[in-house]
């Protein structure tokens, strides 16, 4: 069995909000931001993770000309849910009307997306199920202190899809499909990127505690960014047998536009290869990678077996590359 995308779709809320905008909330400028990040301006929400991700999917599941009703698996990559319970996953299965669909989220930051699609396809492979919804989707403005110049400036919101299908070709003959992947993570370096939003509240404590923001140290997940998406990316060519140049694009975690020019460099790759719209829409952590994803494959610059090489990171510390064959 061979796993293959077959569909994509994403949405970003309307309402933008410029480096211009937060230079009137916090001391800084949009040439410091742009220099330092590359990005302009980002969306914001004004409905929540659960809207963003249903518009996704209903995108993606067009695209793919799947019914609802066929779907048997929906997997919501994000770690910012309009409610702990129930699942951002069982939310989109009632929208869609995908009653036959198993439904969960996967928390794992803005590596969310790929672990999600990584699952899938472990699911897809072993027959377990036919048909899947892979969606990453993050409110990340509702973990942000915006009045926290060195984080504020960094983060947006957004959702995108992914359709996937299990095709009856023998994984050793697979010639299109979700490869193989590698996926890594470091607990012990949590606090370097952290969101303790969920804090203990009932009546046998003695303290009252408030909600946290999201804490960075933004050059040591800089550092941490340079040195292992690369390596990575690298591992997984090797253990796929393909080399850099074979791949069309690298489509990246838009984290920064120096850490994404760092990567090409060192992979000694054109910087064409790496497609970007952190511009427009600043780190949307789960989302960034399959927003990504939808607008190359809807300007149709996807064709039958282009290699990409898809990367992310984030929180946990997570990280991780997926070979995918289109
Ligand atoms: N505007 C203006 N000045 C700012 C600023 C802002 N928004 N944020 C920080 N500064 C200041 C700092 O206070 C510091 O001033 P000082 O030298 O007087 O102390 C100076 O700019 C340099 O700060 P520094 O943190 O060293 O900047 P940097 O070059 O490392 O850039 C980040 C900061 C956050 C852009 C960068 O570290 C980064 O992108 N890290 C990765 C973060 C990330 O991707 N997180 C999500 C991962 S999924």
């Amino acid at each position: 069995m061979a796993a293959r995308i077959i569909g994509t779709g994403s949405y970003v809320p309307d309402r933008i909000i410029t480096n211009d905008d937060l230079a009137e909330m916090v001391e800084t400028s949009d040439a410091w931001i742009v220099e330092r990040t590359g990005i302009h301006s980002r969306r914001i929400t004004e409905t929540g993770t659960t809207d963003m991700a249903v518009r996704a999917a209903r995108n993606a599941m067009e695209n793919a000309g799947l019914p609802p009703e066929e779907l048997e698996l929906i997997i919501v990559g994000t770690s910012t849910g309009d409610c702990l319970f129930p699942n951002t996953a069982c939310e989109v299965q009632a929208a869609l009307g995908a009653e036959k669909a198993v439904c969960f989220d996967l928390s794992a930051a803005c590596s969310g997306f790929l672990f999600s699609l990584n699952t899938a396809k472990v699911y897809l492979e072993s027959g377990a199920y036919r048909t899947a919804l892979v969606v990453g989707a993050d409110t990340l403005s509702k973990t942000v202190d915006w009045s926290d110049r060195s984080t504020c400036i960094l983060f947006g919101d957004g959702a995108g899809a992914a359709v996937l299908e299990s095709s009856a070709a023998e994984q050793s003959l697979w010639n299109r499909g979700v490869g193989d992947f590698i996926m890594g993570s470091d607990g012990s370096r949590g606090e370097c990127l952290a969101c303790r939003s969920t804090e203990l509240c009932s009546p046998f404590l003695g303290e009252k505690k408030t909600s946290g923001f999201m804490t960075m140290n933004g050059q040591e997940v800089f550092r941490f960014a340079v040195k292992t998406v690369p390596r990575s990316i690298e591992e997984v060519l090797k253990k796929a047998g393909v080399t850099p140049d074979e791949i069309k694009y690298f489509i990246l975690h838009q984290a920064n536009e120096r850490i994404i020019a760092s990567v090409a460099k060192r992979m000694k790759q054109d910087s064409a290869k790496f497609p970007m719209n952190l511009a427009q829409y600043g780190n949307t952590s789960g989302a960034s990678i399959p927003v990504l994803l939808d607008e190359i494959n809807r300007k149709g610059l996807l064709k039958q077996g282009d290699k990409l090489i898809i990367s992310g990171f984030g929180a946990g510390l997570t990280w991780g590359a997926t070979l995918v064959v289109w």
